[in-house]
C-alpha cells in the first residue's frame, strides 16, 4: 500500500486492529512512519487501552482568550475513542502564525502516527520544517509535544509527573508581581502577597515619565505623536531600581525573598552596574540583564558580582543558552517552556542544568496558558534542581475554559493529580471568549523609544 492510502485508510476504523496487532509486534518491528500490516476487524477501546499502539487521528489548534490574552491550545486526537491530549502552543504576539503552523503542516504531518513515539515525533516535526527554532514552529510542535506527554499520562493511568521521574517535592513555591513607584507603595505591594501565603516576590519599579516594565508607569515624550507613552531612558531607571530595594528592606527586613526583572532594557554595562548596586539588598535573583543577542557579557557580569542572575524567557535555540550554562554564568533558567520545544525540551535542559547547579524558574505568566502552567508544574514537581516557579492568578473565566488549572495554595502551585496533565480544555466555553481582532492586537506592543526617538528593546 503506498503511503497516501495508508494514511487515508487509518483515518478510519481500521486503524485500531492494525494497531492491536503491531502492539503485540512490537517497537522494533513497528518502527516510526513504516505502514503496519492491515487488518481487517475492529477492537474496542477497552481492547487496545494501555498497551498496543495508538495512532494520531487529528490535531487542532483552538484559540480563546477567557483573561482577555490570546491563547493557543493544540489538541491531538487519537484511534482511541475519548482519548485525546492537550498543550500549550500560545506564542500571544503572533497566535494566528501558530494556528496555521498547526493546521496546515502538523496535521497532516502527524495523522497516522503513533503519538507514543514522543522523542522520535518530536524530532521529526523538528527536522521537518528544514529550518527550525523559530518561536512559531517551535510553539507548535510544543504544544503537539505536551499534548503527546498529556496522552501518554491518560493511558498509564498517571500525572505526568509520574512518568518524568516522580515528585521531589508537595507543590511549587511561586512568586508574586508587585510594584510600585515609591519604597512604601512597592513594600504595601509585596506585603499583600506575604500575608497570602507567598514568600517570593517580584518588585518592579515606576520611574516618573517612563514607561515602565511590570509597574505604572506614565511615560512622556516632548515629541507626542509619534511615541506618546513609550518613553524609556535606561539612566533613570538604573538609577531608581537600588533606591528602591535600599527603601523596601528597611521597611520589610531582610528575610523576604525578593526578585526584580531587568526585561533586557539597559545597555550591557549598565546591567552590570546595577547588579553590583543591588548587591547589598540580596536579591533571589535579578532576571534578564541582558537580551539574548548579548549573552557574551555573562562572563563579565559574573566576575564582578554575586547578585543571582535568572535568564532565558526570550530563549529559542539552545545555543543561545548552552555555554552560559556549562559555564555556570547564570544561577536560574527562565525559559518559556513553549519557546524551546515542550515539556520534553525542558526535562532535557532541567537534568543539563542539574548538573551545572543551575535551577529552573520556567517563564509562567499570562501569556502562558492554563495548560502551559499545568506543563511548568509537572516538569517542576520531578526536577530536583527546581528553583521558583513563575505563577499567574487565573480568573473564573480561565478556570471554566481550563477545568482543572493549578491553583495556588500556601505560595505554592498545586497540579491536579488526575492523569496526564490532570487539565482539560472545555471548546464551548472556550467559544464564548474568542481571539477578537477588533481591536487586532497592538503592534506597538513593547515598542519603548528613548526621548530622543531610538527604539530600544522591551
Ligand atoms: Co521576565
Amino acid at each position: 500500500m503506498d503511503r497516501r492510502r495508508f494514511l487515508h485508510r487509518i483515518g478510519g476504523g481500521a486503524a485500531l486492529a492494525s494497531l492491536a496487532m503491531m502492539g503485540r509486534r512490537g517497537w522494533a518491528d513497528a518502527a516510526p512512519g513504516v505502514p503496519p500490516p492491515a487488518q481487517e476487524e475492529e477492537l474496542g477501546a477497552e481492547e487496545t487501552r494501555g498497551s498496543g499502539p495508538l495512532r494520531i487521528t487529528k490535531v487542532r489548534c483552538i484559540l480563546t482568550a477567557p483573561q482577555r490574552i490570546r491563547l493557543a491550545i493544540v489538541r491531538v486526537e487519537t484511534s482511541e475513542p475519548g482519548l485525546y491530549g492537550i498543550g500549550c502552543a500560545t506564542f500571544t504576539q503572533r497566535i494566528r502564525t501558530v494556528e496555521t503552523a498547526v493546521h496546515e503542516y502538523l496535521d497532516p504531518f502527524l495523522r497516522g502516527k503513533d503519538p507514543s513515539h514522543i522523542e522520535d515525533l518530536w524530532q521529526a516535526m523538528f527536522q521537518s520544517s528544514y529550518w527550525r527554532n523559530g518561536p512559531v514552529l517551535t510553539n507548535a510542535l510544543s504544544g503537539v509535544d505536551a499534548a503527546l506527554w498529556d496522552i501518554k499520562g491518560k493511558r498509564a493511568g498517571m500525572p505526568v509527573y509520574e512518568l518524568l521521574g516522580g515528585k521531589c517535592r508537595v507543590a511549587c513555591p511561586v512568586y508574586g508581581h508587585a510594584g510600585g513607584s515609591d519604597p512604601k507603595e512597592a513594600a504595601e505591594s509585596i506585603q499583600s502577597f506575604l500575608d497570602r501565603g507567598y514568600r517570593y516576590v517580584r518588585c518592579q519599579v515606576s520611574v516618573p515619565g517612563q514607561a515602565v516594565y511590570g509597574a505604572r508607569g506614565d511615560a512622556k515624550s516632548p515629541y507626542e505623536g509619534h511615541f506618546a507613552g513609550r518613553t524609556f531612558s535606561p539612566a533613570a531607571y538604573q538609577l531608581a531600581v537600588p533606591r528602591m530595594f535600599a527603601g523596601v528592606r528597611e521597611i520589610l527586613g531582610p528575610e523576604v525573598e525578593l526578585l526584580h526583572d531587568v526585561h533586557e532594557r539597559l545597555h550591557p554595562i549598565q546591567a552590570i552596574q546595577l547588579a553590583k548596586d543591588l548587591e547589598p539588598y540580596r536579591l533571589f535573583f535579578l532576571e534578564d540583564p541582558f537580551a539574548p543577542e548579548d549573552v557574551g557579557y555573562f562572563r563579565h557580569l559574573r566576575a564582578q558580582t554575586s547578585t543571582p542572575i535568572a535568564m532565558g524567557e526570550l530563549f529559542n535555540n539552545p545555543n543561545e543558552f548552552l555555554d552560559i550554562i556549562a559555564g555556570r554564568l547564570i544561577d536560574f533558567i527562565r525559559c518559556h517552556i513553549s519557546q524551546i520545544g515542550g515539556i520534553s525540551a525542558a526535562r532535557k535542559l532541567a537534568h543539563l542544568c542539574d548538573f551545572f547547579r543551575v535551577r529552573t524558574a520556567w517563564h509562567g505568566p499570562g501569556d502562558t496558558s492554563p495548560v502551559g502552567h499545568a506543563a511548568n508544574c509537572h516538569v517542576d514537581l520531578s526536577s530536583w534542581n527546581f528553583g521558583i516557579q513563575e505563577a499567574t492568578v487565573f480568573n473564573d473565566d480561565s478556570r471554566e475554559v481550563f477545568p482543572g488549572t493549578p491553583e495556588i495554595r500556601d505560595g505554592m502551585l498545586w497540579v491536579n493529580e488526575a492523569p496526564g496533565l490532570g487539565i482539560d480544555l472545555d471548546e464551548k466555553a472556550a467559544l464564548r471568549y474568542p481571539i477578537r481582532d477588533d481591536p487586532p492586537f497592538d503592534m506597538h506592543w513593547g515598542e519603548l523609544r528613548d526621548v530622543d526617538g531610538t527604539i530600544r528593546r522591551p
